[in-house]
């Protein structure tokens, strides 16, 4: 993975929940709150992500499914990106072959992030990647509280799948959607810590 902290990017910031605090902060990242923002004009150009956050993002809350995390502009409560995780399990047997050494045959468990999209007003600019990192070092944060082997995702369609395999996410055997990245590798990140 390369160099999160890009200078020529807009150097979007995570509050309360990440670290990154600085006062010229452009974005935070915030736990979903449906009572404070405002979804009704996100879009990513998938509808499916759409309608999930118009949708259902309540109700996996609610529900204890799924943490949202959303994206909004300092001084901002609409959300221009958003992200979701949830626990979950990887079958040992579709972990690639040199992923197995040592490791008991067991189910793997992982974080998934269950989503991640950018408005399209603003894809291109470095905040799916800043929500993705923000997602890494929530996961990694976690994996001090509780066992998890890895971040699972499962790509929307090939672009998607590009976007992952751009920062080391590496197939899993049953789906060529379905990929991973190992927590040993998130760690040799060295994130700042949540
Ligand atoms: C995929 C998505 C989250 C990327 O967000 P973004 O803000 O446009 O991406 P960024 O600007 O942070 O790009 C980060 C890097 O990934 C690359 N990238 C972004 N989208 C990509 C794609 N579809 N294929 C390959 N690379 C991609 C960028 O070129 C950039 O690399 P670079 O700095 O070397 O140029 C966004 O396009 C989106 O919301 N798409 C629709 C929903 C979706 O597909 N979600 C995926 C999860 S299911």
């Amino acid at each position: 993975m390369r160099n999160p902290t890009r200078p020529s990017r807009p150097q979007p910031v995570v509050t309360e929940n990440s670290v990154a605090n600085s006062p010229s902060s452009l974005w935070s990242v915030e736990p979903f709150d449906r009572q404070q923002h405002d979804r009704s004009a996100f879009d990513c150009g998938i509808p499916i992500l759409n309608e999930w956050l118009a949708t259902k993002v309540s109700q996996f809350e609610k529900k204890d499914l799924a943490r949202t995390y959303v994206l909004v502009e300092a001084g901002s409560t609409v959300v221009k990106g958003y992200y979701a995780l949830s626990n979950h399990t990887v079958a040992y047997e579709s972990l690639p072959a040199d992923q197995v050494k040592g490791l008991p045959q067991i189910d793997m468990p992982v974080v998934l992030i269950g989503k991640l999209a950018v408005d399209r007003s603003l894809q291109g600019q470095g905040l799916g990647e800043f929500l993705l990192i923000d997602a890494l070092r929530r996961a990694e944060y976690l994996a001090t509280k509780i066992g998890i082997r890895a971040v699972e995702v499962d790509a929307i369609n090939e672009a998607a799948k590009r976007f992952y395999e751009r920062y080391d996410f590496l197939s899993l055997s049953d789906d060529p959607h379905h990929l991973f990245l190992p927590m040993s590798i998130i760690r040799k990140l060295q994130l700042p810590p949540l």
